[in-house]
């Protein structure tokens, strides 16, 4: 079986990595993903470990697209008895375009009638559609005139991952955490600092991590309601997550803390470490960056400060323009306060995400490692640097 993990844009490197250590067989980097290949147990395997993937997918059929047609026939071309039955539900989520077909949602509609029409032919009934939550999620891509169709082995994407019920301001992504703590060479075993911790997604992303907890060991996944799973799967997958869960450390070897000037952040960092079972293994404290002193053991300096990514644009007022240069001036200043931190902890490594030059600019230092990588839409570095 041929698979496709998705991640976010420049995070194909930290994804391939986490696969080809999980050894998961064929693991060959792509575009916006990373190819494998295995039987399901190894997809669920990806589901269960993976921290960067956003969504694992095995891809079932390839065919060229000329118009809607094309679709029908090739959805309805396919076998879907093994995943499908009348009881199980299925939805179609499309992207991409192709010649003839510029409309995603009517994509999407000419795969379920195919899909739907190939069931009652060998059925002699059809699955129901449910957009929410369905058994059966299938994934439609479009790209140069090719369609792939594939199913989402986790239905729920993984960044999901079921602890964080409360965000602060600009709440990074679980998976792009996660992300960034591997390309970023951040260590488990040295003290682990996030000054500007928000509602907590580095720091408990890092303590996850370090206590070996994968990500997927409480959840349940869309494969679990496959036909196919109480045949073949269900006896391998529980001895996967009792594995997983044997390995287990009671804590983390190293100190983690976290911070933030704002008691709302505090609270939503409490709540979520709380939920993700980490409160132990995480100290997070309100406080400002800029009284911020070394602590213990030099370890990492991790964080993803503001961007303060509001541009002016040419046609806005005066007032507008004034109100921009007086953010970005505060701006500078708080960048300022990151380079005395960074200026107070020698012999420690910095790892920040930078959105804004400027951050770049202020630390005037050189960088270990300057990443590009993609938070949404926004553009931004990673950077590791040796204080
Ligand atoms: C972009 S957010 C971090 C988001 C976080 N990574 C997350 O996933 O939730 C930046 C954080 O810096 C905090 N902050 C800004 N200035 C600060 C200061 N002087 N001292 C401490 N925290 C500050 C804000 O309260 C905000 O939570």
């Amino acid at each position: 079986m041929h698979f496709f993990a998705t991640c976010s844009k420049g995070t194909e490197g930290a994804l391939r990595q986490e696969l080809a250590a999980l050894k998961l067989p064929a693991v060959r980097g792509g575009r916006g993903g990373v190819h494998f290949e295995g039987r399901l147990e190894h997809g669920a395997k990806a589901c269960l470990h993976s921290r960067t993937a956003m969504r694992v997918l095995l891809e079932l059929a390839a065919f060229p697209v000329d118009g809607a047609d094309a679709l029908y026939e090739g959805a309805r071309a396919v076998d879907w008895t093994p995943w499908l039955t009348e009881r199980t539900t299925l939805a179609v989520e499309a992207t991409g375009l192709a010649p003839g077909v510029t409309h995603t949602g009517f994509a999407a509609l000419k795969v379920k009638d195919g899909v739907v029409d190939m069931l009652r032919d060998k059925l002699g009934a059809r699955p129901d559609v449910d957009t929410r939550n369905p058994d059966v999620p299938i994934v439609l891509h479009l790209d140069g005139g090719r369609a792939t169709l594939s199913l989402d082995l986790a239905g729920e994407p993984l960044h999901r991952r079921g602890w964080r019920t409360t965000t602060s301001v600009a709440p990074l992504k679980e998976t792009l955490a996660a992300a960034v703590l591997l390309a970023g060479r951040v260590e488990v075993e040295a003290p682990f600092v996030d000054p500007l911790c928000g509602s907590g997604t580095l720091a408990i992303e890092q303590a996850l991590r370090a206590r070996r907890i994968p990500p997927g060991l409480e959840r349940s996944f869309a494969f679990q309601r496959w036909p196919c799973y109480r045949e073949e799967l269900q006896s391998r997958w529980d001895r996967l997550r009792s594995q997983a869960r044997a390995a287990v450390l009671p804590a983390a070897p190293a100190p983690i803390f976290a911070s933030d000037f704002h008691p709302k952040a505090i609270d939503a960092c409490r709540r979520n470490a709380h939920l993700a079972g980490v409160s132990g293994d995480v100290v997070i404290e309100q406080a400002n960056v800029r009284d911020l002193q070394p602590r213990g053991e030099p370890g990492t300096l991790c964080m993803n400060p503001p961007y303060g990514e509001r541009l002016i644009a040419e046609e806005e007022g005066p007032e507008a323009r004034s109100a921009a240069r007086t953010q970005e001036r505060k701006l500078a200043g708080f960048y300022r306060l990151l380079a005395e931190l960074l200026d107070r902890h020698p012999g420690w490594s910095a790892v920040l995400l930078s959105g804004n030059p400027l951050l770049q600019k202020t630390l005037a230092r050189k960088a270990e490692i300057d990443h590009r990588l993609w938070n949404g839409p926004l553009e931004i570095h990673l950077l590791r640097y040796r204080l």
